[in-house]
């Protein structure tokens, strides 16, 4: 099976002892103490999966730096967004009592040993997404630092591309505060996604288990935040035919959307009815993974690809405006930042660069636009999950060229309830 990304083996940082996790658990109870941003909760839960494999931790502010700037951690790892613990106050863990000393630091250097003797030299994270904000890792300090606000700028402006306020992930990556605390983590809990999605939420080494035991040995991911319409599922079937694969992972986001996109469960049912009814049995793995979305576009995109190697894909599908919101990015610049920014042989996934897909009139199918180029314009029906969603929640049916009428179903009746109201 393909390598994890930057390890020989695959090293989640889930505590799967089971007393060993409930001793770590007693024991977080008596540390100094703080409830982190979303976004870091959906750090640990990756961290804890193996999703974000060779990483032992939360990044310090130098290589968040390094990351956001050149992709590459100060260690010389590559790696496309940070993966910090910023938080707003760090007041709560700069407690005075400390029983750490200097001489336990092992490599740490002086200036982190200063930074974290003014404080607590471990701290539990507590979730804030479930009611009671319970521990779901505990941290060990390695330093606390600030961004200034030009870092957080720059960095802004590298992992997506803008500093418009109005993009979501932008707003979500400068809300969650300026001060970075890093250092090694064990993870004690997956959050919500556990209980919430059963049957859905798997972890890489879960993932991988599931592959080995399937005898899949080439295998094409398609990441989606979408329940899976015409042309997600045609993408699917193109890049298995071409690509000659043993199967295909279905694997969907389970974390935090902006609003107006539809809730995971949803999005679940939908592609879980499309997969049973379309796709021939055990050629298809759905599961999910607990993230907040960035969209943060061709960034995310490479994130994408390397968590999936983590899983053991070979392959991941990238199509139009992959990981993309607005108008922010072009149409393919999530395919072109492989070829562009991405050194050789820093991954050993593969993507399938996947043209536009369309509905062809011509042939009643959904096709790759690149394969038929006898068809003009208007022999196309163009498909996206946008122009679904304003359909749905216009109180439109959903034609035939855009969704099953199973997954239709599924999503006119969600729109119609009183949840999905939101959404409209
Ligand atoms: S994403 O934010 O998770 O990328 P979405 O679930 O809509 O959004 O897309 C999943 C994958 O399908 C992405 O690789 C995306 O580029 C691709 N995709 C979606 N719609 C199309 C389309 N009409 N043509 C080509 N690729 C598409």
């Amino acid at each position: 099976m393909i390598k994890p990304h930057g390890s020989d083996k695959l090293n989640p940082l889930y505590v799967r002892d089971k007393a060993e996790r409930e001793r770590l658990l007693k024991e977080a109870e008596s540390l100094p103490s703080i409830v982190v941003s979303s976004a870091a909760a959906a750090n640990v839960v990756m961290l804890g999966s193996g999703y974000f494999n060779p990483l032992i931790g939360f990044m310090n502010r130098a290589d968040a730096l390094a990351v956001a700037g050149k992709m590459i951690t100060t260690n010389g790892l590559f790696w496309p967004v940070p993966i910090v613990n910023v938080v707003k106050d760090a007041s709560a863990i700069k407690v005075a009592a400390t029983k750490w000393t200097p001489e336990q630091s092992g490599m740490i250097s002086m200036d982190i040993i200063t930074a974290a003797t003014a404080g607590a030299r471990r701290i539990a994270l507590r979730d804030p997404n479930v009611e009671g904000n319970p521990v779901i890792a505990i941290q060990t300090i390695s330093a606390i630092e600030e961004f200034t606000p030009d870092e957080m700028e720059l960095m802004t402006e590298k992992i997506f591309r803008t500093k418009d306020p109005q993009h979501p992930g932008v707003a979500a990556f400068n809300s969650a505060g300026r001060t970075v605390i890093s250092g090694p983590i064990k993870v004690l809990s997956f959050s919500y996604f556990e209980s919430e999605f059963p049957e859905t939420f798997r972890t890489a080494y879960q993932i991988r288990e599931e592959m080995e035991r399937m005898g899949w040995k080439k295998v094409v991911a398609f990441q989606t935040r979408n329940p899976m319409h015409r042309a997600h599922e045609e993408l699917c079937r193109m890049a298995q035919e071409q690509l000659k694969a043993d199967g295909i992972l279905i694997h969907m986001l389970l974390g935090k959307l902006k609003a107006g996109d539809i809730p995971a469960d949803v999005r679940d049912a939908a592609i879980r009815v499309m997969v049973e009814k379309y796709f021939p049995p055990k050629t298809v793995l759905i599961s999910g993974y607990g993230f907040d979305m960035l969209y943060a576009g061709p960034r995310e995109a490479v994130l994408h690809a390397i968590f999936r190697q983590n899983t053991g894909c070979t392959h991941l599908i990238v199509g139009r405006d992959h990981a993309g919101v607005g108008s922010y990015y072009g149409p393919f610049d999530a395919q072109t930042i492989f070829h562009q920014e991405v050194p050789k042989g820093a991954l050993a996934i593969e993507i399938f660069e996947a043209d536009h897909t369309a509905w062809s009139k011509k042939q009643n199918r959904v096709v790759m636009m690149r394969d038929v180029p006898d068809h003009k314009p208007e022999d196309f029906v163009m498909l996206s999950g946008t122009k679904v969603r304003a359909m749905l929640a216009a109180g439109e049916t959903l034609p035939v060229e855009f969704s099953r009428p199973e997954v239709a179903k599924i999503l006119m009746d969600f729109y119609r309830s009183e949840r999905g109201k939101n959404a409209r």
